[in-house]
């Protein structure tokens, strides 16, 4: 069955059948692929929402540990799994590879230059990601239309060329607000560094807080140049 996923993938988005709430979605995505949708959590807030928009369906959900998270991000994970009582499985870097990278060119090499960042996200995100997408045909992210300007033109439902999956953004359209508020409304544990001026949060070297006014991922490898700002998780054509 979906032996042409792509081709699945156009019928799927012909027959807008994914054009309805985020619950109901993943419930159908669910049933046209039986363990086979994941969902990739940094437990940033919209990962939030929707780990709880989750939780009363099979899908399998990830987190890529980088070993350089926040500590305040391994206790939002805690928290999650005290509330949820979900298996969150944790992929973490090939020793083969971060091994001699940090041995040639020391632990905070990504300062010095844009290759060794991206060498760094390449070592610690996309490689264990290729590997949690292994054996699924979903992928479900938290991605907003609000974080940047690229991600303004995704579709809701897309296909990953590069990871030949198909991807679904639950929130894509919701605003901050949105997801602030739906956190209050349902007690939802959320990372206490969004009440210290961070806004999106990757890994602690590589995040600062922002100021009112700045873009949503400013406090992102703000060293570098606004448009060379991503790291190779999410490839948008
Ligand atoms: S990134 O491309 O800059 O790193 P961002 O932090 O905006 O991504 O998060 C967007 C989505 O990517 C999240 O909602 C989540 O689905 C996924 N993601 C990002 N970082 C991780 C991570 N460490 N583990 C799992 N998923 C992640
Ligand atoms: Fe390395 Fe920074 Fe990328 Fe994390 S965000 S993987 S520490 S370069």
């Amino acid at each position: 069955m979906h032996q042409d996923l792509k081709a699945f993938y156009q019928t799927l988005v012909e027959e807008k059948v994914f054009d309805s709430a985020p619950e109901d979605t993943v419930s159908r995505l669910a049933v046209l692929f039986p363990q086979e949708v994941c969902f990739s959590t940094s437990f940033s807030m919209e990962d939030q929402v929707i780990t709880d928009l989750l939780k009363n369906s099979d899908v399998k959900i990830f987190t890529l540990d980088t070993g350089r998270l926040f500590e305040e991000t391994y206790n939002t994970w805690t928290l999650t799994n005290s509330k949820y009582q979900r298996s969150i499985k944790a992929y973490y870097p090939d020793q083969n590879e971060l091994e001699p990278f940090v041995q040639e060119r020391g632990p905070d090499s990504f300062y010095t230059s844009v290759e060794n960042r991206k060498q760094c996200c390449h070592i610690r995100k996309v490689q264990p990601l290729k590997r949690a997408l292994q054996g699924n045909k979903v992928w479900i992210t938290g991605l907003r239309a609000e974080h940047s300007p690229d991600r303004e033109n995704l579709l809701q439902l897309e296909w990953d060329e590069s990871n030949q999956i198909i991807k679904y953004h639950p929130l894509l359209y919701w605003t901050t607000e949105d997801v602030k508020n739906y956190i209050r409304k349902h007690d939802i544990p959320y990372n206490i560094l969004h009440d210290k001026g961070f806004l999106s949060i990757g890994c602690a070297p590589c995040t600062r807080a922002i100021q009112p006014g700045e873009d949503f991922r400013a406090g992102r490898w703000w060293w570098e140049d606004a448009n060379k700002k991503e790291c190779g998780l999410h490839v948008h054509k």
